[in-house]
């Protein structure tokens, strides 16, 4: 009994010392990255067989990738469908966040109002519709949540979208729209959060590769790729991220010279 009373004290003591430490090396060691995009980067891409690139990002990482893309959202339809409030509930200090939207933020508001398209404007600039009052801009978008993201000390990542199939016409054609222009400037904002010109990395490779390589990586429509093109979309995001500033950096498996393209 003596013995007993006296052991149990000193290993809850032990205990208590040792767990703090031991949860502050596991989350330093072992950061989450958390993707947020369309159907371009989502699981089953834009169905029929095609393939979003955020599924391939796993095999070029030493940390787990947890894909939170939605098929056919917008930075404004995923922020009012509320994934990115729900994403801020699970982040970890040192977590990275992928944000790359785009493909469904164009269009026009009238004369009818889509759900998804973003009031126009690179700042402030607020539109109200028969559905929606208070829509803001797609860098306001961005904004709000690489601020939110980056108030709990996760790092970001945001990405210009991916092109469409740049050999659509037979002749190469790729020129970046406003939402590189605006996912640039949104980043710059923050120490805390880098711009990836997915864009012109996938374009630069698709180049490269000529029209019949590439035509076969968009089996049902210029915008979604098959799971090779997934693959090679998903690289060409990893070669952005080792010539970026990002934390990310850090966590990517292969030998830089094992990694496709060239920085920009
Ligand atoms: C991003 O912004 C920086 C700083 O303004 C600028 O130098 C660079 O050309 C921009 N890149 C793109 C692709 O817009
Ligand atoms: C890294 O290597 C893995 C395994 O060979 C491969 O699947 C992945 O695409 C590579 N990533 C890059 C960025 O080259």
């Amino acid at each position: 009994m003596k013995d007993s009373s006296l052991l149990v004290p000193a290993v809850f003591a032990t205990v208590a010392l040792a767990a703090p430490a031991a949860q502050l090396t596991q989350r330093t060691i072992n950061p989450t990255v958390y993707l947020t995009g369309e159907s371009t980067m989502a699981k089953g891409g834009g169905g029929t067989g095609t393939q979003g690139w955020g599924e391939n990002l796993r095999y070029s990482l030493s940390i787990p990738v947890i894909n939170k893309a939605v098929a056919g959202r917008s930075a404004r339809s995923y922020t009012v469908e509320s994934h990115f409030a729900e994403l801020a509930t699970l982040l970890k200090p040192e977590d990275s966040v992928v944000i790359e939207f785009g493909h469904n933020d164009g269009g026009s508001l009238t004369p009818t109002d889509n759900g998804r398209t973003d009031c126009p404007g690179a700042a402030d600039e607020v539109c109200n519709t028969d559905i929606q009052q208070g829509i803001l801009t797609y860098p306001a978008y961005l904004i709000n949540a690489a601020r939110k993201f980056t108030s709990l000390g996760a790092r970001v990542i945001i990405a210009s979208p991916t092109p469409d199939n740049p050999w659509e016409t037979g002749t190469f054609v790729y020129a970046a729209n406003r939402f590189t222009t605006y996912a640039n400037a949104s980043a710059s904002g923050f120490a805390h959060a880098k711009f990836v010109d997915h864009g012109q990395l996938v374009a630069n490779e698709f180049q490269k590769l000529g029209a019949s390589a590439v035509d076969a990586f968009y089996p049902i429509d210029h915008t979604h790729t098959s799971p090779d093109g997934a693959a090679l979309v998903a690289q060409t995001f990893i070669r952005g991220v080792s010539c970026s500033e990002s934390l990310l950096r850090n966590h990517v498996k292969n030998q830089t010279s094992g990694v496709v393209g060239t920085c920009l």
